[in-house]
């Protein structure tokens, strides 16, 4: 199957990606991404929270691609909206990275009474050539109907937890219809389902780990995956995922998982209001 895949700005975007949330250890953002790259990996998702935008940078500018075949991803993290300085915290987190431009520029969280006027922002700051494409994180629908009655710009990705033990279907569904590509981030759900008996199973069947079974569910199914990982064997064993495909009626029984269980924390301050 083709590893990238078109957003609604036509820019090319791969389906693999490196996260590197938690990758705050000494050159440990840095080391990972120079292994993922030599694995094929060329999307990074970092995000100003993460506290490793600089080492992020070292780490595109050590591994021997050029600019131009990588797809860097950043966030706007909520403080930044709460305070109404989003051109700020995009020139630092371009300062960090020491970048030109990234690929594409996320509203890390829809944060109540900001994330209109941030997207605005989002906007200009697409206009302006800096962010190729420009998309949201962890947008429901509802947040999506507020954002159409203000903008004709339609968020490029939505970036959501996703996994089989957390498949919001409605919201997938909602986003694939109006163009508006999946990014799933926790993929792995961070563990939580490699020792479940159907990936052990179907890992055995297909010649496979638990992990590649979940990673090929999500990108078998259109969704752009970014794990996380610093370890380069699971850099490396996380991108062989586009030789083998799931048969529909394991597809299908991976679809009936769905816990809705959330690996991933919602921040404190948006616990009561955000879903
Ligand atoms: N937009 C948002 O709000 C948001 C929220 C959360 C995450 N994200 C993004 O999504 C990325 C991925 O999510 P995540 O980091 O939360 O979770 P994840 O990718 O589901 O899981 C990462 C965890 O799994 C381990 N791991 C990786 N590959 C493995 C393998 N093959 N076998 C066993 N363990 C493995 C990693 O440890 P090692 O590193 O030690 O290998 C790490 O502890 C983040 O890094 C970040 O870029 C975005």
């Amino acid at each position: 199957m083709k590893n990238t895949v078109f957003l609604n700005t036509n820019r090319e975007m791969p389906l693999l990606g490196l996260g590197v949330y938690k990758a705050t250890g000494e050159n440990e953002a840095e080391r990972a991404i120079v292994s993922a790259v030599e694995n094929g990996y060329r999307l990074i998702d970092t995000a100003s929270v993460y506290k490793n935008e600089e080492n992020v940078g070292r780490g595109i500018a050590q591994c021997g691609i050029p600019r131009s075949e990588l797809f860097v991803t950043t966030k706007v993290w909520n403080t930044a909206q709460r305070l109404g300085d989003i051109r700020g915290a995009f020139e630092r987190s371009l300062d960090r990275l020491k970048l030109d431009y990234v690929d594409l520029y996320l509203i890390h969280w829809p944060v109540p009474g900001c994330y209109l006027s941030t997207w605005k922002v989002l906007e200009e700051i697409q206009k302006s050539g800096r962010a190729l494409s420009i998309g949201v994180s962890n947008f429901e629908i509802r947040h999506f109907e507020e954002l159409a009655k203000v903008s004709d710009v339609v968020p490029a990705v939505n970036q959501i937890e996703c996994h089989p033990l957390f498949y919001n279907k409605e919201l997938i569904d909602y986003c694939q219809s109006r163009g508006i590509q999946v990014q799933a981030y926790a993929p792995l759900a961070r563990g939580a389902y490699l020792d479940h008996d159907v990936f052990c199973v179907l890992g055995t069947k297909y010649c496979k780990t638990p992990a590649q079974i979940g990673l090929r569910w999500a990108v078998q199914k259109g969704f752009s995956v970014i794990p996380k990982s610093v370890h380069p064997d699971r850099i490396r064993s996380n991108a062989d995922i586009f030789d083998f495909s799931i048969d529909q009626e394991d597809m299908d029984l991976l679809d009936t998982l769905n816990q809705n269980y959330r690996s991933a924390s919602i921040p404190e301050d948006l616990r009561d209001v955000a879903f």
